[in-house]
């Protein structure tokens, strides 16, 4: 279940909650911004809807009094009837995950369904988040596809309010890991000359309290701010803080020009941010994003975290295994690496099995599977796991690098390093999908059955389904490696349950 915000997070938002202007939808409920908009609102009172995609949400991942509703931005007449009833729509949704390629034109497809359906519904308000950029000069896609979705809505009839915001600095956030990453694994970073643009970043807490603010204080209806926090700094001064922070040495050489699509390759080998997500960041990074204007400081004031307290929070929620929500939560269900097993046309044509019987619980075994992969490692043959991981990256896939959400807690569509978990039923199901680079599709299951006379099964099965003679060949090529992987990742998995 969700948890519930601590009152004293919102305890300096100078505005009243006004619960009793109707309902409330976000748009990108699922999202890093929506799924922690969505309990902020919930304790501030509001009767809150979250607007998402078939497939996207777990189930019981969201409190029990948020209504859900499910529609595809893309698809009109669902968005048409999600909004029925709405007062006000936050509109957080981002398709980053296909890439540069094809994000731009589904974006603002998104945005043009939804303002129509918000106009048609007689909306009083939406509220959109977007990315900051200075307005006179060309903008990166990234940069320039987010100004276009902007256009939409203060085009709009709706009335609307637009926030801008740059880095977002939180746990789980994808610029935060990106730069994480690059401090703790490299002493030498040979640095683009966009190394010197600037940058204006926000705690992730400020850019809730300004998305609420703004919906309840009626003089922000139909402008467009800029929010960010005190701190305008360089991407030099962003990597020295975070190194000197976590007390790294980190030495910063300026290299000669080398494309952006470089730089991103290297990031996606060496952090768990995969290439199309770190190509549109680094592309927005090449133009400098600071506020604009200030107005919104004394509309809704209170006090803004510094970038470096912003940092400690967010290493302080890591370490305490309290992640909220992050980057990697979910995947478009239409993105192909979203096939799920049940959807396949028939059975996957390769599966190995492996199982042993256990006198453990079935409570203790899946208390124990539930624990795979992230810091904890595989259990067994953690190199072999760490070089297909490797391997993958190498290929521009996610490797294993993305690690777990939380370290203790699993639900569905959570990531385990390249797998992700598409069912887990309570002490007897977790069936894992992988996203790695494959000529196929892949899953893995642990099941937990009755034995009979207080004994338990644990089953271990890879499925396959080969994708040309080239997926055959791999197949093969990896079936001794199975006999041996599997069989000791069980046996390893009975052996730490308690
Ligand atoms: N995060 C940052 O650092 C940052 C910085 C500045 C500005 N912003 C802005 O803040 C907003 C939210 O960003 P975020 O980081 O929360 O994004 P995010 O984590 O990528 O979430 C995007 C959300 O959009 C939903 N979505 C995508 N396509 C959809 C569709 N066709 N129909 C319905 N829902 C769809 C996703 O749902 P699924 O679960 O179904 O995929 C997900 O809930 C964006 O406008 C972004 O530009 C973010």
């Amino acid at each position: 279940m969700m948890s519930k915000f601590e009152d004293i997070e919102y305890a300096d938002l100078p505005t009243q909650p006004q619960p009793d202007i109707g309902t409330v939808l976000v748009a990108g409920a699922t999202g890093y911004i929506g799924g922690r908009l969505l309990p902020a609102l919930v304790m501030r009172g509001y009767r809150v809807r979250a607007m998402v995609r078939a497939g996207s949400l777990s189930p019981g991942s969201l409190s029990s009094e948020v209504e859900v509703v499910v529609a595809d931005a893309l698809d009109a007449e669902q968005v048409y009837e999600a909004l029925e009833g709405v007062h006000t729509a936050y509109y957080l949704i981002h398709s980053m995950l296909y890439g540069l390629d094809k994000f731009e034109n589904v974006d603002i497809q998104a945005a043009i369904n939804f303002r129509r359906a918000a106009e048609a519904r007689g909306v009083k308000r939406i509220i959109y988040l977007g990315g900051l950029g200075d307005i006179r000069t060309s903008l990166p896609s990234h940069l320039c596809s987010r100004r276009q979705v902007g256009n939409q809505f203060s085009e709009s009839s709706v009335p609307t309010t637009i926030l801008r915001a740059a880095i977002i600095i939180g746990s789980g956030s994808a610029s935060y890991e990106m730069i994480n990453h690059l401090v703790r694994r490299l002493p030498i970073l040979l640095t683009p000359k966009w190394i010197k643009t600037r940058c204006q970043p926000i705690a992730i807490r400020d850019v809730l309290k300004y998305l609420i603010g703004v919906l309840e204080h009626p003089e922000t209806i139909g402008r467009t701010f800029d929010i960010g926090g005190d701190d305008v700094l360089t991407y030099r001064e962003i990597l020295a803080t975070h190194s000197a922070l976590l007390g790294r040495k980190q030495l910063l050489i300026r290299s000669p020009a080398v494309p952006i699509g470089f730089y991103s390759y290297i990031a996606s080998l060496l952090t768990p941010v995969p290439a199309s997500i770190s190509r549109c960041l680094m592309d927005s990074m090449t133009h400098d994003v600071v506020c604009q204007e200030r107005d919104i400081v004394k509309l809704i004031p209170f006090r803004r975290l510094a970038y470096k307290e912003a940092l400690v929070l967010a290493i302080s929620r890591v370490e305490q295994d309290a992640v909220r929500t992050r980057w990697s939560d979910n995947y478009p269900p239409d993105h192909e690496l979203a096939i799920k097993l049940h959807e396949l046309e028939s059975d996957p044509n390769y599966r190995s099995s492996h199982s042993l019987v256990s006198r453990k619980s079935p409570a203790a075994l899946f208390r124990s599977v539930i624990k795979i992969g992230g810091r904890e490692g595989w259990f067994h043959s953690n190199a072999l796991w760490r070089i297909r991981g490797a391997f993958d990256r190498m290929l521009l896939g996610v490797g294993t690098a993305r690690g777990r959400r939380s370290e203790s807690t699993l639900r569905r569509n959570d990531v385990i390093d390249f797998w992700r978990v598409e069912t887990i039923e309570e002490n007897s199901l977790l069936l894992l999908r992988a996203e790695m680079r494959l000529p196929g599709l892949a899953w893995l299951e642990f099941r937990i059955d009755p034995a009979g006379e207080g004994e338990n099964r644990l089953t271990v099965t890879a499925y396959y389904q080969s994708r040309g003679l080239w997926g055959r060949i791999y197949w093969y090529i990896f079936m001794p490696f199975h006999q041996f992987i599997f069989q000791d990742l069980i046996m390893e998995i009975e052996k730490r349950s308690c």
